[in-house]
């Protein structure tokens, strides 16, 4: 399917570029070369109709035929989280669900929605156990050498919660933290050790978890994505977002190192959500705009 319609594209883009070229108009003649390369490379395929069905079925394979399976954390609002009210997917709902659906359904797959601790959502994509890992994702250099990661869906900014009052009152003010609260085997804790020592950063299951212990009193404050540190804030009378940001991060989805035909699916699907509003419109209906 897709494939086709790559071909499709191509052949029209191509057919425009030639009757541009034959126009003679000065932009036509910038396009020219590209032009003359693409029918050489476009030709043979467009020739051997016959052939494109296998082809297509080749283009990409899952871990399971007919099934897009993500991995995840759905402790991560308004991304994903367990929900079972109307329009809940299998028990999940968010953001990422919503795309996920989307995509799965522009594929022509059948979405599975597979939870687990985060940095297990990363190791099941790289295991082959999962599709892709969809999950508020930031993407960084670490990373992408042992994932391949999509187009940037949303963007993401690490903050600081603290109990109100709190004597840390700027980012400058981490520095004099005994112990910062963050999500394992995420940004938030990579950079907080980094920048204040391992000493100093606790990493805990979940988001929740982590403010659970800022109101405890075991950690000074949270390092987390901005969604959810302003999802727990507005459940957990007493707590502050800092108003400076700590980082600021690029979301997208990621498939196991290589898995290139499937990326470029997942890719051109989500893509054409971005261009056609879909994805903003997900977003909005989660996030108001301040
Ligand atoms: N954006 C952060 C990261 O990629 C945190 C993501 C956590 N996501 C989740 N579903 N718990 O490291």
């Amino acid at each position: 399917m897709n494939m086709k319609k790559l071909l499709c594209l191509a052949l029209a883009l191509t057919m425009v570029l030639a009757l541009a070229a034959c126009g003679g108009s000065a932009p036509a003649a910038t396009e020219a070369p590209a032009a003359t390369e693409a029918p050489a490379e476009e030709a043979p395929a467009a020739e051997a109709p016959a052939e494109e069905a296998p082809a297509e079925d080749a283009a990409y394979t899952t871990v399971e035929e007919g099934k897009l399976i993500m991995s995840t954390n759905a402790a991560f609002p308004p991304y994903e989280m367990v929900a079972d009210g109307e329009g809940a997917y299998n028990g999940f709902e968010g953001i990422d669900v919503e795309i996920a659906v989307a995509l799965a359904d522009k594929l022509g797959l059948e979405l599975v929605i597979d939870d687990m601790d985060f940095d297990s959502a990363l190791v099941a994509v790289q295991q082959g156990k999962s599709d892709m890992v969809l999950a508020g994702l930031t993407y960084n250099e670490e990373r992408d050498k042992i994932m391949d990661f999509s187009t940037s869906y949303a963007n993401g900014v690490q903050v600081v919660i603290v109990a109100e009052g709190s004597s840390i009152a700027s980012i400058d003010d981490l520095a004099n933290a005994t112990l910062i609260g963050t999500q394992r085997g995420t940004t938030g804790y990579e950079y907080c050790v980094g920048d204040y020592g391992e000493d100093h950063v606790s990493g805990y299951d979940n988001g929740a978890l982590a403010v659970q212990a800022l109101m405890n009193g075991q950690v000074d404050c949270v390092v987390i994505d901005s969604g959810p540190a302003q999802a727990y804030v507005a459940a957990n009378p007493g707590l502050t977002i800092l108003d400076t940001e700590y980082t600021n991060e690029d979301y997208c989805l990621a498939v196991n190192e290589g898995n290139t035909a499937l990326l470029n699916a997942l890719n051109s699907a989500l893509e054409e959500m971005i261009a056609d509003g879909t994805v903003q419109s997900i977003i909005d209906k989660y996030i108001t705009a301040e």
